[in-house]
């Protein structure tokens, strides 16, 4: 019951399929029968409730628990090994339960993969491992499908009940149209493109989708780190006007401090490691990584040129999450920036308006927290802003002048009005040419 398992279990549900989402993580567990999910993402909890209302969803701590059902959907998490390569080890671990448990009966049932894996990995391991734990058969006695989720935080719900495309990858026909005629009862006419392909090439699919929206924000940070050296440029404007471009188009392009969050790095990362076991050097999808990697730091050297070193600064920093309407600090830019102000002997001081606990858990009492963003930046040398989040695009200049020992903006996601900003402050920001 992770990001993508809890999604889709309440959604299933809510669609009236008799859903049993089960974890094996007890707090989690016991939070979730009480209708709390372990993270926030919008109109989550309350389809959850309702759901486990209607008794379409329960929740189970027992993989054996899977034996009353026609498909199970395999949502576990592949984090990133210290090498940046995948960690398959809880895939594999639920295979090997799933093998066992369908051992004890004779009822053919459909295994998706959900969980994004490596390519390969389905046929390869999954399906050796479900057969040699369950002495039974793929194609006949049981069907595997790679089925490739695409959801985004913050819009996990929506995302979910009106997906862009279904990639269904099996290798028999009769999983493929058991799994697409299951979508098709679930979304009746608003049924999306479905594409059929080999579980290669959906896992594949998976990995290119997520690294070509990873390097569309990488080349926007490239353009924006030029403009910075070019007064009078302005990204956001270069990157409106190539987005009118019906080749390019307008989203994925909005520089910042480098993408962050539980796929874009992991995935990206995970790619270039599998290529290199096979000799492979994928050299764009390395640029995108590295360029990545040193945005935080574009950031930074804004802060360092503006207060002219950073050493007993008092630095404000409005927005902790790795993008808006979520609490999640997973690969967020501001934990890099914050380690690096905190290393070079600056005074950090925090605002988020959902993510400050997950915060606390990294920094203690290194860092100050604030409630409210007016509290956060009083007194403080230097606004850094890293999140968009819609408040933030209210606050006024005659705020930070009145409140700041002195106004110093950075707008690392470009949410402030840059004109009026610059008149009044003394404003900086991703991209703009100074
Ligand atoms: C992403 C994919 O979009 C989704 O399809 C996949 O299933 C999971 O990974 P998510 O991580 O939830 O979703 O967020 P997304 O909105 O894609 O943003 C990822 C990161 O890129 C964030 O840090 C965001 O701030 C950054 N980003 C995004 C930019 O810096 N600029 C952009 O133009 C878009």
């Amino acid at each position: 019951m992770g990001f993508v398992g809890l999604n889709l279990a309440a959604f299933l549900a809510s669609r009236k399929v008799r859903t049993v989402g089960i974890e094996i993580n007890k707090d989690i567990l016991t939070s979730l029968n009480a209708g709390k999910p372990q993270f926030y993402e919008r109109g989550l909890e309350s389809m959850v409730k309702s759901t486990l209302k209607s008794k379409n969803l329960i929740f189970s701590g027992n993989v054996e628990d899977i034996l009353g059902s026609d498909i199970v959907f395999v949502c576990v998490g592949t984090p990133s090994l210290h090498d940046g390569s995948i960690d398959l080890s809880a895939l594999k671990k639920v295979s090997e339960k799933i093998g066992k448990t369908m051992s004890v009966d004779s009822r053919w049932r459909l295994i998706v993969i959900k969980s994004t894996v490596t390519p390969g990995t389905t046929s390869n391991i999954v399906l050796p491992i479900l057969e040699s734990s369950s002495s039974k058969k793929c194609g006949k006695d049981f069907g595997l499908v790679m089925n490739p989720e695409f959801l985004r935080e913050g819009s996990a719900v929506k995302d979910t009940k009106i997906p862009h495309l279904i990639v269904i990858g099996g290798a028999n026909t009769k999983d493929n149209t058991f799994l697409r005629s299951f979508y098709s009862t679930i979304y009746g006419r608003a049924l999306p493109k479905v594409m059929i392909t080999s579980p290669t090439t959906a896992e594949m699919i998976k990995y290119a989708n997520n690294a070509f929206l990873a390097t569309k924000i990488s080349f926007i940070n490239s353009i924006a780190n030029i403009c910075q050296h070019l007064p009078g440029t302005d990204v956001e404007q270069i990157a409106q006007a190539i987005g009118y471009d019906p080749r390019i188009g307008p989203l994925f392009l909005k520089a910042g401090p480098g993408y962050g969050g539980s796929c874009f790095p992991k995935d990206v990362s995970a790619l270039l490691s599998f290529c290199k076991n096979m000799g492979i050097d994928p050299k764009l999808v390395s640029a995108t990584h590295q360029v990545n990697l040193n945005q935080p730091y574009e950031v930074v050297r804004l802060v360092e040129r503006a207060l002219n070193g950073i050493l007993g600064k008092v630095i404000s920093i409005l927005g902790l999450a790795f993008k808006k309407n979520t609490d999640d600090i997973r690969e967020a830019v501001s934990i890099k920036i914050i380690s690096h102000l905190l290393k070079n002997g600056a005074i950090v001081k925090v605002h988020d308006p959902m993510a400050i606990n997950r915060v606390k858990s990294v920094f203690g009492n290194s860092i100050e927290y604030f409630d409210k963003a007016d509290q956060c930046i009083k007194n403080s040398e230097c606004c850094l802003i890293l999140t968009e989040w819609d408040e933030y695009k209210d606050l006024k200049p005659e705020l930070f002048i009145k409140v700041m020992t002195s106004p110093i903006i950075i707008d690392a996601r470009r949410v402030l009005d840059a004109e009026e900003f610059e008149k009044k402050t003394q404003y900086f920001a991703i991209g703009r040419g100074k």
